[in-house]
């Protein structure tokens, strides 16, 4: 057999990593969650979801990942061969299909305010005007379909050239300049007349809101933001090398991943409060609020505003298609590697899949938005079933799988890098994957059901 395919160096992987990590669910979802969620409770238990089930649970599947080599639709099979335990990876592998469908359509949305920006389509509009911009062209029959295919054949193309020189990569560059464009914002939100209101929701918790929905979905943002529950990261970990820290990697991608999100909340909610926009206007709040801070925030210097609004909506591009690359990747190693494809007709077969899942997540905006399943439409009913419920299951197995199944050689080993690294954080990771984790999040859906009084 021929050597698997491994990142080119420790950072590479930390890249990749955080590149999966770092993405829409930071700038987009994690804003609106909390938005509403009622601000600083739900951000506090998102943070404790983060730190008590998020990293020693990507670390489990770091574990599995690296020791398989294999995709998580076969790293299962590998490591405990002949059991049923393989379903978890493949629901890992559904997952991430049902994610990347109507994440790209989310992703082509941010192709949309780039064009907007470049055209001076912000320019001279009020507050309202922002909104009616946003509701037209999601509800658009096809506009917002150009752009999900845009996303679909980037992503296509980025995952069919491979893991080093694709995925590696294209996250080397994309990572850095994110990151100072998003603390550059922030400074930005937070000067605006009457920031003061956004940061009190972000920093004063209000625990009176906290109710079960609360905490299911801090514990569902935990899982997405962290790409965590569906076997993304465990396929990365396969192409990890025998130096990477595992532990190490987890704290550095939960850190930057955690950063970013704090950050967004600090250019959203000031930005949101100071144009009189509501925090819980839902997944269209950062089209509607950004736009506005950039007008404003430069009023007097239309340049600035001018290349502050292309570069932000760029950036966010880039860090959707590096999560969306490595939802991809799932699926696309699991059919190259179970059904031995060539990666390039994995790919196609993917990418033709979700074409059909985003278009449908698209037009239950718009044309279709009068078909519900369980009072939601098509596109949140997906989000609901993949983030607040598939992630968590899943992160919860592969908790169980690495503390109660595999050996515990193999546990202790990967840890430390077979007895080089001296992991002083193990028997608490233990602990964590064998009680904490499973119990913590079978008793937050027993809560949602009303099951704990
Ligand atoms: N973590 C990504 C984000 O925050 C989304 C994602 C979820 C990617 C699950 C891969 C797997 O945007």
């Amino acid at each position: 057999m021929s050597e698997r395919v491994s990142f080119g160096s420790r950072m590479g992987a930390i890249f990749a990593a955080a590149g999966s990590a770092v993405g829409l669910g930071n700038v987009w979802r994690f804003p609106y969650e909390a938005g509403n969620h009622g601000g600083a409770a739900f951000i506090l238990l998102y943070l404790g979801c983060v730190f008590i089930f998020g990293l020693p649970i990507m670390i489990a599947e770091f574990t599995i990942g690296r020791r398989s080599k294999a995709c998580t639709g076969g790293a299962y099979e590998v490591l405990a061969p002949g059991t049923h335990w393989r379903w978890v990876g493949y629901l890992g592998v559904l997952t991430g299909f049902l994610i990347l469908g109507y994440y790209s359509v989310v992703a082509g949305w941010t192709l949309e305010y780039i064009w907007q920006a470049l055209t001076g389509g912000f320019v001279g509009k009020s507050s309202g005007d922002y909104v009616r911009m946003f509701q037209d062209f999601s509800q658009h029959p096809f506009r917002p379909l150009v752009w999900l295919f845009a996303i679909l054949f980037v992503t296509h193309w980025v995952v069919v050239k491979g893991v080093k020189d694709g995925i590696e990569k294209a996250s080397k560059i994309m990572m850095p300049l994110l990151f100072v464009l998003v603390v550059l914002l922030a400074v930005c939100s937070v000067a605006l007349p009457g920031a003061e209101e956004g940061l009190k929701f972000l920093l004063y918790p209000d625990f009176a809101k906290v109710t079960p929905d609360v905490f299911l979905s801090a514990m569902g943002q935990a899982f997405f933001s962290l790409s965590l529950g569906m076997g993304c990261l465990s396929t990365y970990a396969s192409y990890f090398g025998s130096k990477t820290r595992l532990g190490q990697t987890a704290m550095s991608v939960g850190l930057i991943d955690t950063f970013v999100a704090v950050l967004s909340g600090l250019i959203i909610f000031p930005a949101a409060f100071s144009v009189g926009i509501q925090p819980d206007a839902g997944p269209s709040l950062i089209f509607i609020t950004l736009p506005n801070v950039f007008q404003q925030a430069f009023a007097g210097i239309p340049l600035l505003a001018y290349i502050c609004s292309v570069a932000f909506y760029v950036l966010l591009a880039l860090a959707a298609i590096t999560s969306t690359i490595s939802l991809h990747e799932v699926s696309t190693a699991f059919l190259h590697e179970k059904f031995h494809f060539t990666r390039s007709r994995a790919a196609v077969l993917v990418t033709s899949g979700c074409m059909l899942t985003g278009v449908v997540s698209s037009l239950a905006l718009g044309e279709w938005s009068a078909f519900k399943i369980c009072g939601m439409n098509m596109f949140d009913a997906l989000d609901f079933l993949t983030a607040k419920i598939m992630l968590p299951v899943g992160g919860m197995f592969a908790a169980i799988f690495v503390g109660w199944i595999i050996d515990r050689k193999i546990v202790k080993g990967e840890v430390t890098n077979y007895g080089s690294l001296r992991s002083s954080y193990y028997p608490v990771y233990l602990f964590i994957l064998r009680f904490i984790a499973p119990v913590g999040i079978i008793m937050i859906f027993m809560n949602e059901l009303g099951l704990l009084g």
